[in-house]
């Protein structure tokens, strides 16, 4: 999801070429789904639904469902590729629904949206009491070996580290922490690795390319070149094996219901 306002600003949001080159974002997201079990007469929400594939799948249990992302490209095509479905532009900070929910789910877009508070206060205000919140996003220490090695490049092609995106990355701790401040009961947490292949020869270049624009933007054209070779060759001792690039993400797996009056 992006806003004008938010951290991902300066992604750019090519939904084919992301639905192209990052399909392991909703192939992963699967797994979520099947922790949501969505049923039949369910009303729920997906958070930042990207091109719509986990909502066609999650339409498919016979729940109604619709999808809200910040991106007009991306709702664009989601509308394209699922027309029967609903979906809007809106922002994950300040949205509201026209009925509470069952369920609100969202799947790899957490970690872009800051403040996470209050993303937790309009999932709050979403859902019925009892009503379920389930999240994957980036946990604590992801990407680090990818974000240790754009640190560690990026000034010697006289670009600042402080470009990077501020991507949210949380604890257990810290985020069950956020949710139950805003009157949701974490239920369940994992924190977990998930080495992720990068296709291709450039698998490393494309995902710098695509989530940290600002930054590679700031490397002069001229040595851009240069400067992605230099980067592979500082991260290739621990994201290249068995001839393929790997990027190293953690996912953080939350479920969490809205409190019950008591
Ligand atoms: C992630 O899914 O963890 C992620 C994707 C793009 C940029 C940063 C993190």
């Amino acid at each position: 999801m992006a806003s004008s306002s938010d951290p991902t600003a300066n992604t750019a949001w090519n939904p084919r070429l992301y639905d192209d080159r990052h399909a392991f974002v909703w192939k992963h997201g699967a797994s979520l789904v099947e922790l949501l079990s969505p049923q039949p007469s369910e009303k729920i929400l997906d958070l930042g639904c990207g091109t719509g594939r986990l909502t066609a799948q999650i339409a498919e249990s016979g729940a109604t469902v619709s999808g809200i992302d910040a991106s007009f490209e991306m709702i664009a095509e989601a509308r394209r590729l699922y027309p029967a479905l609903t979906f809007n532009t809106a922002d994950a900070r300040d949205f509201t629904v026209d009925e509470p929910l069952d369920a609100v789910f969202s799947n790899a877009v957490l970690h872009w949206v800051r403040p996470p508070e209050a993303v937790a206060a309009c999932v709050h205000r979403a859902l019925k009491p009892g009503g379920r919140f389930v999240a994957e996003f980036g946990g604590r220490g992801n990407v680090s070996r990818v974000i240790a090695a754009l640190r560690r490049v990026l000034p010697e092609f006289g670009a600042s580290a402080d470009l990077l995106p501020a991507w949210y990355y949380p604890s257990i701790a810290e985020y069950a922490a956020v949710l139950e401040q805003a009157g949701l009961e974490t239920t369940s947490a994992r924190l977990f690795d998930r080495p992720t292949h990068l296709e291709g020869a450039d698998g490393l270049k494309n995902w710098v390319t695509m989530f940290a624009v600002a930054a590679v933007d700031a490397v002069p054209a001229e040595r851009r070149e240069a400067f992605f070779a230099r980067l592979e060759a500082a991260a290739r001792d621990e994201l290249f094996h068995d001839g393929a690039w790997y990027a190293d993400y953690r996912r953080l797996q939350i479920v969490a219901v809205r409190k019950r009056a008591v």
